[in-house]
């Protein structure tokens, strides 16, 4: 089983999985894709205590490079549309109130220091929508893998609840979670670039529906080609074919919303708006759900 897996793994690294798509039956397809795809779990759990290690010097390339992640192709949202939305600084990122006290976001948006719940645009003053609060600790995904992206996910925890109002509103987790279908049409959002050029971030919040992406699909030499892997724990959605909509820098950490539900939270991508290079989501699955919830009750009592 493992050396099967592992020439599973070499052929795709060899730019065939097209032949994959072409010629294979779905079910073997499948078949292929989840032993590929766990043998990549299996040595991600082990890397998972040396990457912690090397992880404060990674993350400065990460969060340079995250270029995945300005909303491209979207528009403004209704001001307070979408309350449980967090602005995350500094480095700026987005983020999702999960409960008075937690906001969900990526784990590379490492070193956050203040989270602002309320927020429409960023250089007014918003007295009346605002709360600001300071962070008192992160808790990254304990098998967050910096090289690869695995497990991009972080827990933050705020120095005081947050008081629930029109503009600051939690958004309560399902309990559990359907991977999407290729071809649903999700909702992302966030304050990220809105172009390829130059650094500057949206003022205001925007979004942009997204399509998603098949698994196997943005694998294959004509999107990821396996650089890096996309894993059964991640979520490629991008354009629908015809427009352009994608997630940029600034924008990481912020919510994938499939149907009104969390589905997952930005991770990276190649770029921004590149139709062949889609934004790369981290979904939260049943054990990442899990993983919240765990952290979150733990840190209750
Ligand atoms: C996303 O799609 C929904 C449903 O089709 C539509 O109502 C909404 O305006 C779209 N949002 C954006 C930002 O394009």
């Amino acid at each position: 089983m493992q050396w099967l897996c592992l020439s599973c793994c070499l052929m795709h690294f060899c730019g065939q999985t097209t032949s994959f798509d072409l010629n294979i039956k779905t079910r073997d397809r499948e078949c292929i894709k989840v032993q590929c795809i766990r043998l990549h779990i299996k040595e991600t759990e082990m890397l998972c205590l040396r990457d912690f290690i090397v992880f404060i010097s990674v993350i400065v390339l990460i969060v340079q490079s995250s270029d995945g992640s300005e909303i491209i192709g979207g528009k403004e949202v209704q001001p307070h549309s979408l309350p449980f939305m967090a602005l995350l600084q500094r480095p700026l990122c987005g983020g999702i109130l999960i409960s008075p006290t937690w906001v969900l976001t990526a784990a590379h948006c490492a070193d956050i220091k203040e989270v602002l719940l309320g927020v429409h645009s960023i250089k007014e003053s918003e007295t009346e929508s605002r709360q600001v609060r300071e962070v008192v600790s992160h808790v990254r995904h304990p098998c967050y893998d910096a090289e690869n992206y695995a497990n991009d996910l972080m827990l933050i925890k705020l120095d005081k609840p947050v008081s629930q109002t029109k503009t600051v509103k939690c958004l309560n987790l399902g309990k559990t979670v359907r991977d999407p279908a290729a071809g649903t049409s999700c909702l992302v959002a966030g304050w990220g670039k809105t172009n390829n050029m130059g650094r500057k971030m949206s003022d205001v919040l925007r979004s942009v529906n997204v399509t998603v992406i098949d698994r196997v699909l943005c694998n294959t030499g004509e999107y990821y080609s396996l650089n890096p892997v996309i894993t059964s724990g991640m979520i490629c959605a991008g354009s629908d074919g015809k427009n352009v909509a994608d997630t940029c820098e600034g924008d990481s950490g912020g919510p994938l919303l499939c149907n009104g539900e969390l589905i997952g939270v930005t991770s990276f991508g190649q770029k921004c708006g590149l139709i062949k290079k889609p934004g790369v989501y981290s979904f939260l699955s049943q054990k990442q759900l899990k993983w919240i919830k765990k952290t979150l009750d733990k840190s209750e009592i």
